[in-house]
């Protein structure tokens, strides 16, 4: 398996795997994701790939897209708060249904990790639905920590 940066013809086979992540995100938070794969979703797709600040990374399996992900270069300027911040995040993530449990995951998440550390990061992040508890095992599974929490109250 090769993990690299997504070319053109490979958004096709990114989009299926997009459309597994917005149906369990659906089926987990219907008051908040839209049903079904709409045109527009499917096609910003093509506005990620031509944004300088993100990158598309994909696990090419014999030339079968199993798995990707979306980084996304963020930077947020010094307020009274909080100081300057710059950092990569990851946006988007999933591994093909077909092919989870066999060390794909971990395997795009070390490829992005030494990305990040050859372009000067100090630090990954990503956020995640509390509903989502398999993502949370494996992000944990990969080292990440929680710091941050969004909390809800339905009125
Ligand atoms: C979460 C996800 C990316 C994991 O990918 P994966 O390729 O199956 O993960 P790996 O095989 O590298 O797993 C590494 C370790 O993470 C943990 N892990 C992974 N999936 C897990 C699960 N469903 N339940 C519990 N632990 C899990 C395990 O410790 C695993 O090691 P093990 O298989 O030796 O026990 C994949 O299940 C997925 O795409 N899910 C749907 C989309 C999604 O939730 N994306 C993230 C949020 S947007």
């Amino acid at each position: 398996m090769i993990i690299r940066f997504a070319e053109r013809e490979d958004l096709a086979a990114v989009n299926e795997l997009r459309r597994q992540v917005n149906d369990l995100h659906v089926a987990g938070k219907p008051d908040v994701f839209k049903p079904g794969f709409e045109d527009s979703l499917r096609d910003y797709i093509f506005e990620i790939q031509e944004d300088p600040r993100k990158k598309i990374v994909v696990a090419d399996l014999d030339g079968r897209i199993c798995g990707f992900a979306v980084l996304n270069h963020i930077t947020r300027p010094e307020n009274p708060f909080m100081f300057e911040r710059d950092y990569l995040d990851i946006d988007e993530f999933c591994v093909d249904r077909n092919c989870r449990r066999q060390g794909i995951g971990l395997a795009l998440i070390r490829f992005i990790r030494t990305y990040a550390k050859e372009n000067g990061f100090t630090r990954l992040e990503l956020n995640m639905w509390e509903f989502n508890q398999d993502a949370l095992a494996f992000y944990e599974a990969a080292g990440f920590t929680t710091y941050r929490r969004y909390m809800e109250m339905s009125l």
